[in-house]
């Protein structure tokens, strides 16, 4: 779990501010659920014999009232907030965004973490594809716009109703006479799970994988006909995109679409998954809604910081009050407050250091703007403007020396 610290919060606000912005732009207004929930809602959403579920999740026990998980995503929150207060009778196509930590317990490397923040679209209402296609472009510009270079969009799709189970028992019939060569972690998933072995990163595991029927042959025509239908949309958005037939993702819940948009530069290593998302159409009614078919998907926040370009310029102010005598810390307190009310951002250093170390601090800053009150210059309501950027100084009446700092201070900008 990590900490950002004030130095590297400049990032965290572009990509905060690019997420919100696009999010708007295509519709979606954020919704904000609780950081904790019923453990069984997880359990129930992402599916028992999944990674997150086993072994990933932070489980406590609410003092006898049972037990509860911090979140290790937004779906499952989203889809109970959705049902819970029943929007589906209000409006016919809902679109919620978010932003927030999500805790898995996985083993930290770069790119993983145990809290992670994720920017996540949950759609509800529209069974696609058109909408799904629509999601994916959005992702692929919002990554754009914040110039990450070098990715690769997969899709699939895990078809609906009994493709899934028809096309697990094809799995399992096909991986069961090489059983024993899986690794262990696949034998079990072989019972548990098949779809996940497709997952695997175990290179004999993954040599197995590549003989194995394709989910894309058990797509009953339905299916096909939204698979296909995605992929003209996509290819009239100018999203580039493969066709991955082994993409099957972590989670229980999905059913037709899939998508992940992958980095292929190294910068992320192993967790090379800059976001993961796909239908999941029969999971509102699971949680005791209605049949409301829905899509979504979240991206890391960590992951796209690590791979997106810009320099980001440490924040400055605009102009620092400093003090000849200690005396006059009362004068330069209400003129900071005049100054900041005015809309400027303004700081200064009170604790009564040199006025050298004052105008040094300001400096550093960055002010562009330095106001200096001196005993004399107060007992004849003036006050000392110092212009770094010029270079220059002068006397401004104390009763006009806000106005001159904004219009300075506008000019520059
Ligand atoms: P997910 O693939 O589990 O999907 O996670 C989405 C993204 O969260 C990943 O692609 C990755 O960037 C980031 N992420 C996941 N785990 C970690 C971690 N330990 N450290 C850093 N980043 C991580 C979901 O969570 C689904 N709820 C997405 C979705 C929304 N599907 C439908 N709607």
């Amino acid at each position: 779990m990590n900490d950002v610290l004030p130095e590297a919060i400049a990032r965290w606000h572009r990509v905060e501010r690019a997420f919100r912005e696009i999010s708007t732009r295509y519709g979606y207004t954020e919704v904000r659920t609780p950081i904790v929930e019923p453990t069984q809602l997880f359990v129930r959403s992402i599916g028992e014999a999944t990674d997150i579920v086993e072994k990933e999740m932070y489980t406590f026990e609410d003092r006898g009232e049972g037990m509860l998980t911090l979140r290790p995503e937004g779906t499952a929150g989203a889809v109970r907030a959705f049902v819970e207060h029943a929007v589906s009778g209000r409006e016919p196509i809902s679109k919620w965004s978010y932003l927030g930590p999500m805790f898995r317990r996985e083993r930290p490397q770069r790119g993983r973490y145990r809290q992670f923040w994720q920017a996540g679209l949950e759609c509800f209402g529209d069974p696609g594809p058109h909408v799904d296609a629509e999601m994916i472009e959005l992702v692929v510009t919002l990554l754009a716009s914040l110039g990450v270079q070098d990715l690769e969009v997969l899709v699939n799709s895990l078809g609906s109703g009994d493709t899934r189970a028809r096309y697990r028992d094809a799995l399992t019939k096909y991986f069961e006479p090489n059983r024993d060569r899986l690794s262990p972690e696949s034998q079990r998933r072989l019972v548990a799970n098949p779809l996940r072995i497709l997952d695997s990163k175990s290179p004999v595991d993954r040599e197995l994988s590549a003989g194995a029927p394709s989910l894309l042959e058990f797509l009953d025509d339905a299916d096909r006909e939204h698979f296909d239908e995605l992929q003209r949309a996509l290819t009239a958005l100018d999203v580039k995109f493969r066709v991955e037939p082994t993409l099957v993702r972590g989670l229980d819940y999905y059913s037709r679409t899939l998508f992940e948009v992958q980095g292929r530069g190294g910068e992320l290593g192993a967790q090379n998954t800059i976001c993961g998302g796909g239908r999941y159409d029969g999971l509102v009614k699971e949680l005791g809604g209605p049949d409301v078919p829905s899509i979504g998907f979240a991206a890391g926040i960590e992951r796209i910081l690590l791979v997106m370009g810009g320099e980001d310029r440490a924040p400055t102010i605009d102009v620092a009050v400093a003090v000849a005598d200690a005396a006059l810390r009362v004068d330069a307190s209400v003129l900071l407050r005049d100054l900041r009310a005015a809309g400027l951002v303004a700081d200064g250093d009170l604790r009564g250091q040199s006025l050298k170390s004052q105008l040094r601090r300001a400096d550093k800053l960055g002010a562009k703007v330095v106001l200096v009150l001196g005993p004399a210059e107060t007992e004849r309501g003036v006050v000392q403007l110092k212009d770094l950027a010029a270079h220059s100084s002068s006397e401004v009446p104390r009763a006009e020396v806000v106005a001159r700092v904004r219009d300075r201070v506008r000019e520059s900008a």
